[in-house]
């Protein structure tokens, strides 16, 4: 897919999340190597895009797309920098998830589909299972951003990052 149709499908689904104070402050925490969250997110978003289009494309398979991007870019809304030794960071891996749906509900309005995907993505450390499909797309796309990440240090999608 090209970079283009990545920014034209956030903006279209996203620009209210994207261009808010909260989700602009995740630039300024780190996720894995030298990614910020911000960055992560919409990594996340666009793997789930690309492979949503494929699945469209090839099998027939119809997810939500607009419920997929704003998940996608929310599931790590927690909204804090879990490098930084503090009590309320402690076992950041079980608990971020129900912080980053707690502050979408407070932010955004979520729809079933969303709120599956932000609660859900954690599985299987989280031991409840995702209940759409677009959650366990989620679930897949944020487990290869994060190998990828870590493993590179960097985002491909850091180009399309820096359009936000
Ligand atoms: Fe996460
Ligand atoms: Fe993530």
């Amino acid at each position: 897919m090209k970079e283009s149709a990545y920014r034209k499908a956030l903006l279209k689904h996203g620009a209210d999340i994207l261009f808010s104070p909260s989700m602009q402050s995740e630039k300024h925490f780190l996720q894995h190597g030298r990614v910020s969250v911000f960055t992560h997110s919409i990594a996340a978003a666009c793997t789930c895009i690309c492979i949503a289009r494929i699945l469209r494309a090839r099998l027939g398979i119809r997810l939500n797309e607009r419920a997929l991007i704003r998940g996608a870019l929310l599931h790590d809304y927690f909204l804090y920098d879990w490098h930084i030794p503090d009590r309320t960071h402690r076992l950041h891996g079980f608990f971020h998830a129900r912080r980053a749906f707690e502050n979408a509900s407070r932010d955004f309005a979520l729809g079933e589909i969303e709120r599956d995907m932000i609660l859900r993505h954690m599985f299987p450390l989280n031991l409840t299972p995702p209940a759409c499909p677009e959650s366990i797309l989620l679930c897949i796309a944020d487990k290869l951003c994060a190998a990828d990440e870590t493993l590179t240090r960097t985002s491909r999608y850091r180009k399309i990052s820096r359009f936000f």
